[in-house]
């Protein structure tokens, strides 16, 4: 049997995305490998999002090539974002890559694998592999039309198209049999999900009616379009995680509107009461970037405020980083590097200490965490999970099956993960 081996970048739909391809290929006869030496074909999805996103991509696809010289017979193919803006380019700068296939040609993964294995490729089509684990990302929609002026996504991804509401349903019962119990829906605005008038709070309302899916959860929102019926919905349906992740990227008005976001400080402060008042447990996370064309301290100091204000569970916090063809490109009143990544460090030291006091102020409480598996680490004697919301929970090990949901008692924090102990009462949920 063929050996296929994945390195992926990016975010979770290229996650999604070689998950995808990886069921295609198994039909292929392939199955997958965790040593790339041993793979008759190595696969490198890739991200574009920032540059550091590209060069690590690129200096893995150099390894990857060097490898593979001497052995025939060897491929390697660079798929997603990266190789969609830099298409066959990359065949000339790097030696060795057999094919290149962005991310919208592998939106179609059956047609990839008909077009990129020729016929003495592959063995005896095999089963799906079972899924690789009880948590898995679904797609619900793809591409973007929001052009925020710093953004590749749109360029790469092309325009916003929502998954019909009834093919999303069947595949999660699909994987609902194969033994997942939580799904992440996934778009880049999953609040502008539309298939015919079925808008996102509909589509969650079916999804969590799937029988035997235990929970779901869902991202990214966008501010300009979150609204209280999806919030609304989110407090009636018990499956759903109390988990929202609504990126507000920067604090100050004209910050936001040169990044094209489409809404202010005021209304995104009016979005999180909204939330609160619904959803006081919820974890409400966020995007935060830095060091946007033009921002001055007093700029900054507003994220800063935002942040104090808000008091988000935890947020991914980046320094702008140039992507050519962007709007924001064609400015040229970029910040210094070095003034991002102080600001950077200013923004997450403040971050972190938000982090760690709402950890802190979890001892003692009881969760509901689903069991994920053991920890993979060397020597590791804890199994991973998550709460009902966003955090990271640690449980020393015990036999309890992947999938179930425990109710744990918060002992200790570490970071941005809790330490739990599992409480004996009664039988799991
Ligand atoms: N669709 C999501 C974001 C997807 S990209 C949304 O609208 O919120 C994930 C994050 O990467 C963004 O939220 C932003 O904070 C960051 N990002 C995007 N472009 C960037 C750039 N050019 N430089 C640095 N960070 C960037
Ligand atoms: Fe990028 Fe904005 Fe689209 Fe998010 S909404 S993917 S930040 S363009
Ligand atoms: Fe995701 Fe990076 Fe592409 S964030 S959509 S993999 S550019």
């Amino acid at each position: 049997m063929k050996k296929v081996f994945f390195q992926t970048f990016g975010c979770q739909m290229n996650v999604a995305d070689s998950d995808d391809l990886l069921h295609a290929l198994a039909l292929r006869g392939y199955t997958p490998v965790h040593d790339s030496n041993a793979a008759d074909l190595v696969i490198v999805n890739t991200c574009s999002v920032r540059e550091r996103a590209e060069e690590r991509a690129l200096a893995r696809i150099t390894e990857f090539a060097a490898k593979k010289r001497g052995h025939k017979g060897k491929k390697l193919w660079v798929i997603g974002c990266m190789a969609e803006r830099l298409g066959d380019s990359l065949k000339k700068q790097i030696r060795g890559i057999n094919a290149v296939i962005g991310a919208r040609e592998l939106e179609d993964t059956e047609s990839v694998v008909r077009k990129y294995l020729d016929s003495r490729d592959g063995g005896e089509p095999h089963d799906l592999p079972a899924v690789s684990g009880v948590s898995e990302f679904v797609p619900v929609m793809r591409g973007c039309n929001n052009y925020c002026a710093y953004c590749i996504v749109p360029y790469v991804r092309g325009p916003e198209k929502s998954i019909s509401a009834d093919g999303i349903v069947r595949t999660i019962e699909k994987r609902v049999e194969q033994g997942v119990k939580e799904i992440t829906l996934l778009g880049q605005n999953v609040n502008s999900y539309d298939d015919l008038g079925i808008d996102f709070s509909e589509l969650l309302r079916r999804v969590a009616g799937i029988h035997d899916l235990k929970r779901v959860r869902f991202t990214t929102s966008h501010p300009k379009d979150c609204c209280e019926k999806l919030i609304v919905a989110m407090a009636e349906l018990p499956k759903v995680c109390r988990h929202i992740h609504l990126p507000v990227q920067a604090g100050s008005d004209r910050i936001l509107s040169l990044m094209n976001r489409r809404y202010t400080r005021e209304h995104y402060r009016s979005l999180i009461s909204m939330i609160r008042k619904h959803l006081p447990d919820a974890d409400i996370t966020t995007d935060l970037l830095v060091g946007f064309p033009g921002e001055t301290e007093e700029d900054f100091n507003e994220t800063l405020s935002l942040v104090e204000q808000v008091r988000f569970t935890t947020a991914f916090m980046f320094a702008y980083s140039v992507r050519a063809g962007t709007a924001a490109a064609a400015l040229d009143n970029d910040v210094p590097r070095k003034t991002k990544l102080e600001r950077l460090g200013r923004l997450i030291a403040l971050q972190n200490s938000i982090t760690g006091s709402i950890y802190n102020s979890m001892m003692g409480k009881e969760l509901d965490c689903m069991v994920y598996g053991r920890l993979e680490k060397p020597g590791s004697t804890f199994l991973r999970g998550q709460d009902f919301g966003c955090k990271r929970v640690l449980l020393p090990c015990t036999d309890i099956k992947a999938g179930t949901i425990l109710r744990v008692l918060a002992v200790r924090s570490s970071g941005m993960t809790l330490i739990a102990e599992e409480l004996k009462k009664g039988p799991p949920l």
